[in-house]
């Protein structure tokens, strides 16, 4: 049996595909490679092309035997989806819609979700639960709830089981140096700090200083992408040994502000990395940490890349020699 994963050839899909790799898993990637990179697949096999395309899908499913699903494939840009939320709904929402018929006419019933902290918007609680609202404030993480809300229907209707992986935020690149983050545009903070560093960029922008936290900067929790790839693998484990469907936090339960990045990046690269403070950027909340307690105890998930400064050191690896990215 093969693991269907959309997306695949994204940065966090593409950990995730060597985490199944080094499991001896089977796996079928499918990605538009809009986003994604062919390289970044280290195994398996690749169709490129889009959810919403009916043929396309249709072919993937009756070509391969599919008893699982990981599901990255969408957008993420949060700026982006302020200015066209249209392409996040078709694509994102959709896509998902698609994907959810083609499981349900091959009998697939079980599916692991890409799912984000930005479905809780403002937080209610530090560190943030599962049980906590979700009020999103931007479009994405909109569609991304969206998305959640309709796997929950199809286990209603169909019996579809998901696992649904809220994520904090990801950093950090593969141990062997074969693939890391590579984003175009890029908008993530460490991704942007190194490039500082590595001079190809003038400065690194903070966005805002006058949030009510110690140093004024917004607090986020950095999870290592390979960590993330691990909770995959668990959930699939999950889905296959009969478990319910269920909504899992994933993050370190601990925050670094913007200026803690940047000086962490200065130590780690032993860089000077010049910042200048700029307006706050739209729909930021000031903190975002996880509770992920409920992954560590049901999932037996047990990150172990937790201190920030590996965490941006293995970035640093692959920024450093890859500055241009992947080759393709
Ligand atoms: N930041 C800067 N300067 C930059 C880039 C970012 O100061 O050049 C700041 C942001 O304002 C934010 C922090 O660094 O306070 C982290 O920003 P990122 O863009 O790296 O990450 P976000 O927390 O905005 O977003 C991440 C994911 C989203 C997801 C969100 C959920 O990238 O997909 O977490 O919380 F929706």
């Amino acid at each position: 049996m093969a693991v269907l994963v959309t997306g695949g050839a994204g940065y966090i899909g593409s950990h995730t595909v060597a985490a199944l790799l080094e499991r001896g898993e089977d796996i079928v990637v499918v990605d538009s490679l809009q986003q994604g990179h062919r390289s970044a697949v280290l195994g398996g096999k690749l169709y490129v092309g889009d959810l919403r395309d009916a043929d396309f899908l249709e072919g993937v499913f009756a070509e391969n035997d599919i008893d699982a699903v990981i599901h990255f494939a969408a957008n993420s840009l949060v700026g982006e989806s302020m200015k066209d939320p249209g392409k996040y709904y078709h694509n994102n929402v959709y896509g998902t819609l698609c994907l959810l018929e083609a499981m349900n006419r091959h009998q697939v019933g079980k599916i692991v979700f890409s799912s984000t902290a930005a479905t809780y918007g403002e937080p209610e609680n530090v560190p943030i639960g599962e049980h906590d609202r979700t009020l999103p404030t931007n479009a994405y993480g909109e569609t991304k709830l969206a998305m959640e809300k309709m796997m929950k229907w199809f286990d209603i209707a169909h019996g579809i089981k998901y696992i649904s992986l809220r994520y904090f935020n990801a950093a950090g690149a593969h141990e062997s140096g074969r693939i890391g983050e590579d984003h175009q545009p890029e908008t993530h903070l460490i991704p942007i700090v190194l490039q500082a560093a590595l001079g190809q960029r003038p400065h690194i922008s903070v966005f805002g200083e006058d949030y009510d936290t110690p140093d004024g900067t917004c607090i986020r929790d950095y999870i290592h992408v390979s960590d993330l790839a691990e909770a995959h693998v668990l959930a699939v484990g999950r889905l296959r040994g009969g478990a319910e469907s269920a909504v899992y936090n994933l993050g370190n339960g601990q925050g670094f502000s913007v200026k803690q990045v940047i000086d962490i990046a200065r130590e780690v690269t032993g860089r000077d990395i010049p910042s200048v403070v700029e307006p706050r950027r739209s729909g930021d909340p000031a903190v975002l940490v996880a509770s992920s307690e409920r992954a560590r105890t049901e999932l037996g998930w047990n990150p172990t890349r937790n201190k920030l400064e590996d965490i941006i050191l293995s970035a640093w690896k692959w920024h450093s020699s890859n500055p241009q990215g992947y080759d393709d």
